[in-house]
């Protein structure tokens, strides 16, 4: 199966993929860097102006190493994700003061240098330097994760690291730069991630994501991370001049508007009725939580009902709302419908 896949990738590269970009036959290791680093975040159609461009400016090592910071910057002007450009500035002077300017040839060698990690030390060894290293790039890994059918989101630990091992197991003996580029060419075009056309793929026959129907689910998505929860008792303290609120600080969630006086979950209710209203043996009655999400957290909050006979005094900033007028009243949704259920 492994050794299919490796062929007919190849002979697709071959027949069907890309073979005039600016920076394919060369075997020049600074202009295959140099595409490597602007194409880590930037797509093929924005790339090609900015190489031709760099590389009339800056046409090798030697004289990007002579230039200064900000004439390499001018020219990544608008590429965006500038520390790619300082870090190849960096490295272009590395190798020259230290390696006498001869580029490293070695995978391991190259990943010293700022700005360039495994996928790219790969993929330069490979195009400059015929070697054979796996390359592992977001097209690729959603290729290989389609392929395979490894289950997880590919930046996890555990993920990654049976995606590289596929990826070294699936190299092939001979014919490296066709089946890199391919790989990098089929990611770049059929195995897209929301529109994958499986029909055209050359490998799609032994796609465990093509045969199980699973192309929209592979790679996995990273789970958001769980909202933390938060749980509050609010006091619904109600009297003949209606239901008491709070108005909130300007700062935090609901800020400004009014609302109803909040508490924690730990807190004696009652003791807090007595203090606060001076009342015993009201008659005390918990409703049904109300959920709430807000960016940051979950909010359960427990309502208590309490209902006084006769008007408490309160101080500013609470007040007495009659219910008549919570409709038009500022406040947070979820407690505007929960005091509309409430009968007068
Ligand atoms: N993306 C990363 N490296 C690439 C390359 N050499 N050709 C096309 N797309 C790429």
């Amino acid at each position: 199966m492994t050794s299919s896949f490796t062929r007919r990738l190849i002979h697709w590269q071959k027949t069907q993929g890309r073979h005039d970009l600016p920076w394919q036959n060369t075997k020049e290791a600074y202009r295959i860097w140099l595409s490597e680093i602007m194409l880590q975040q930037t797509q093929v159609q924005t790339v090609k102006g900015y190489y031709e461009r760099f590389l009339k400016r800056f046409p090798n090592l030697q004289i990007l190493a002579e230039a200064t910071e900000d004439e390499v910057l001018a020219l990544w002007s608008g590429l965006g994700y500038y520390s790619r450009a300082r870090h190849l500035h960096q490295a272009a002077r590395w190798v020259v003061a230290k390696h006498q300017g001869k580029f490293p040839e070695s995978r391991l060698m190259l990943e010293t240098l700022p700005g360039i990690g495994r996928s790219t030390a790969a993929a330069i060894c490979v195009f400059a330097f015929d070697a054979k290293e796996a390359i592992l790039d977001g097209n690729v890994k959603r290729v290989l994760a389609r392929h395979g059918g490894v289950r997880g989101y590919p930046g996890h630990p555990n993920p990654q690291k049976a995606l590289w091992a596929l990826a070294e197991k699936r190299l092939p003996k001979k014919d490296l730069i066709a089946y890199t580029q391919g790989l990098m060419d089929l990611g770049a075009s059929l195995c897209s991630r929301s529109r994958p056309q499986c029909d055209n793929c050359p490998v799609s026959q032994d796609c465990v994501a093509f045969k199980e129907g699973l192309t929209q689910e592979l790679p996995e998505r990273k789970t958001p991370k769980a909202l933390p929860q938060k749980t509050k008792i609010c006091l619904i303290v109600l009297s003949p001049a209606g239901v008491l609120l709070e108005k909130r600080p300007s700062q935090g969630i609901w800020g400004g508007l009014w609302s109803l006086p909040e508490y924690e979950d730990t807190v004696d209710i009652e003791l807090i009725c007595r203090q606060q209203f001076g009342i015993t043996n009201v008659p005390v009655k918990a409703l049904k939580s109300i959920e709430h999400g807000f960016t940051h957290y979950k909010l359960t909050l427990l309502p208590i009902k309490v209902r006084l006979r006769k008007v408490a005094l309160v101080n500013d900033p609470a007040r007495w709302l009659k219910l008549s007028a919570v409709a038009e009243a500022p406040l947070p949704a979820p407690i505007k419908k929960l005091l509309l259920t409430l009968n007068p």
